[in-house]
């Protein structure tokens, strides 16, 4: 798992974006809309998120138009009761989400974000980070990812942002896109869209040279973006969706049918497999499945057109309960400069962050580890006392058998036999 992306308008701040220039959209049609209803029952699982982390799926209940009353208002609450009591911890992304979801779609939160400041609150953390950027080396206190759904929540939000800061950090060549020298593609798809919602900004005009300067940013991430495209995903299934939105905007891959069906089959097979299995993954690849992108938060007609879905309402996940717990051993190890070796024995269908913990029962030095949550799960912030930090770019990287996991630790399935190592790198 890579280090945490998520992390994380009354009269206020409606402006108008020229109308969705989109290029060319990828939606299911209504007639499959039942293939979709996987996304919805997880989304709906929500209920058990905490905090800010429901913001995700806040965002998508109202961008998409699912009307679930209850539970749009419980999400709504619970990220306002947790910016109330903790906001000076929320990173720069997790306010953004924030944001971004109790200003969709006008509906009556917009008197909160006016009340608690939080738009100028946001251009002070976007502040912050580019000031850790100029102390350290060009690394923001949180990574890119967040930094782009700053900017993009601050450019719908009204909020201030410097143009000369946007044209020098978000050249596409910066380190921050990259990830081990791979292309981060969910981070320049947010940031694809932050610099198109810059470009087109009518509160804040910007000189025609850089408006092509940015333009040819776009341009360059979109490209970057279709690089990384496989079988019509892009990146990973989790990161596909933001993609397709910055496809969607800046680009006319979907122009071409057969694209776009290659990406729908490829994502219907995926949702028949329950990839999407978190709240948050869902909520990320839903706004492009029903065509709509993140630059439709201010759009007046933002919530026209609600969508009815069937949504199963007596039928949680059913888990065949196996016969008889079964005990599975696994090898585990710890690499910084040396390698702690261990085997653990933990019962069948455990995740990974189990054999961590049964780990660290067994020799607390070696093996005591600490997380912080996410909308993703647990991420894994230090291990033997030793702390991943933005400033020197390190973190603890989960591996499976000798690969990089793509999900996280509590949703990682370990099997019999397994060699599983978390080893302190650089990104
Ligand atoms: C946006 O903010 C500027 C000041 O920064 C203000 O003059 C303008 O009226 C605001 N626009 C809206 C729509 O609130
Ligand atoms: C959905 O598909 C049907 C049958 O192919 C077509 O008639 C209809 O126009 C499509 N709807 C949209 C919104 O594209
Ligand atoms: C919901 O179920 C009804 C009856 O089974 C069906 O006619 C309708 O098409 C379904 N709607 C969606 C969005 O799947
Ligand atoms: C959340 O789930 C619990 C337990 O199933 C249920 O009692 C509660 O009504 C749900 N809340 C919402 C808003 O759906
Ligand atoms: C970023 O913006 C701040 C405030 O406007 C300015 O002082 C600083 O020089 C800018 N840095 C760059 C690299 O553009
Ligand atoms: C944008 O890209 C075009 C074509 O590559 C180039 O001619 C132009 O000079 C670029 N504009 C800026 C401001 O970099
Ligand atoms: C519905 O999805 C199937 C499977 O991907 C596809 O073959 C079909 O064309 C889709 N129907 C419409 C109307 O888009
Ligand atoms: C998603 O679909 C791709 C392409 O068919 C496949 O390679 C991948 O294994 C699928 N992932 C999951 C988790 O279903
Ligand atoms: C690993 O070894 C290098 C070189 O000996 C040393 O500088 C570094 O501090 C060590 N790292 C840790 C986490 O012990
Ligand atoms: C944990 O490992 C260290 C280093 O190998 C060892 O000295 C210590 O005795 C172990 N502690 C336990 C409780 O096994």
């Amino acid at each position: 798992m890579r280090p945490s992306r998520q992390l994380p308008l009354m009269g206020l701040l409606f402006f108008s974006l020229i109308p969705s220039q989109l290029c060319q959209i990828c939606e299911v049609n209504e007639t499959n809309f039942s293939r979709l209803e996987p996304l919805i029952n997880t989304m709906l699982k929500a209920n058990y998120t905490k905090g800010i982390q429901g913001a995700n799926v806040l965002l998508t209940l109202r961008l998409v138009g699912i009307k679930s009353r209850n539970l749009e208002q419980q999400l709504s609450q619970q990220i306002k009761d947790d910016i109330n009591s903790r906001e000076t911890e929320l990173t720069s992304g997790q306010l953004a989400l924030g944001i971004l979801a109790l200003g969709a779609c006008e509906n009556q939160d917009k008197e909160f974000i006016r009340g608690a400041h939080l738009v100028s609150k946001l251009g002070a953390r976007f502040q912050a980070e580019i000031q850790n950027m100029e102390a350290h080396d060009g690394s923001p206190l949180t990574n890119y990812y967040q930094l782009s759904v700053a900017l993009l929540a601050l450019c719908l939000f009204n909020g201030s942002y410097s143009i000369t800061n946007v044209t020098y950090y978000f050249t596409p060549e910066n380190k921050n896109f990259y990830f081990e020298d791979q292309f981060s593609v969910d981070t320049g798809a947010m940031a694809a869209l932050a610099l198109t919602c810059v470009r087109r900004n009518t509160q804040k005009r910007v000189e025609a040279i850089t408006e092509d300067k940015i333009a040819n940013y776009t341009a360059s991430l979109v490209k970057k973006i279709q690089a990384e495209g496989k079988r019509g995903l892009f990146g990973n299934i989790f990161s596909t969706g933001e993609a397709m939105q910055a496809l969607f905007i800046s680009s006319d891959y979907y122009k071409n049918e057969a694209n776009c069906r290659e990406t729908l089959h490829t994502v219907f097979y995926n949702i028949s497999q329950t990839a999407f299995n978190l709240p948050i993954a869902t909520a990320q690849i839903l706004p492009a499945l029903m065509g709509k992108t993140y630059l439709d938060v201010t759009n007046p007609f933002c919530s026209h057109n609600p969508v009815r879905f069937n949504v199963s309402t007596e039928k949680p996940d059913t888990v065949t309960p196996a016969a008889a717990p079964l005990d599975i051993l696994v090898k585990y190890s710890v690499r910084v400069n040396d390698t702690s070796h261990t085997e653990v024995t933990v019962r069948a269908g455990s995740v990974f962050l189990d054999v961590m913990k049964a780990a660290q029962k067994k020799n607390e030095t070696l093996f005591r580890f600490t997380v912080e949550e996410t909308s993703w799960g647990p991420y894994v912030t230090s291990v033997q006392g030793i702390r991943a930090s933005s400033n020197d770019r390190t973190y603890w990287k989960l591996l499976s058998n000798g690969q990089p996991l793509s999900q996280g630790a509590a949703s990682h399935v370990v099997q019999n036999g397994d060699n599983l190592e978390v080893r302190w790198s650089k990104y």
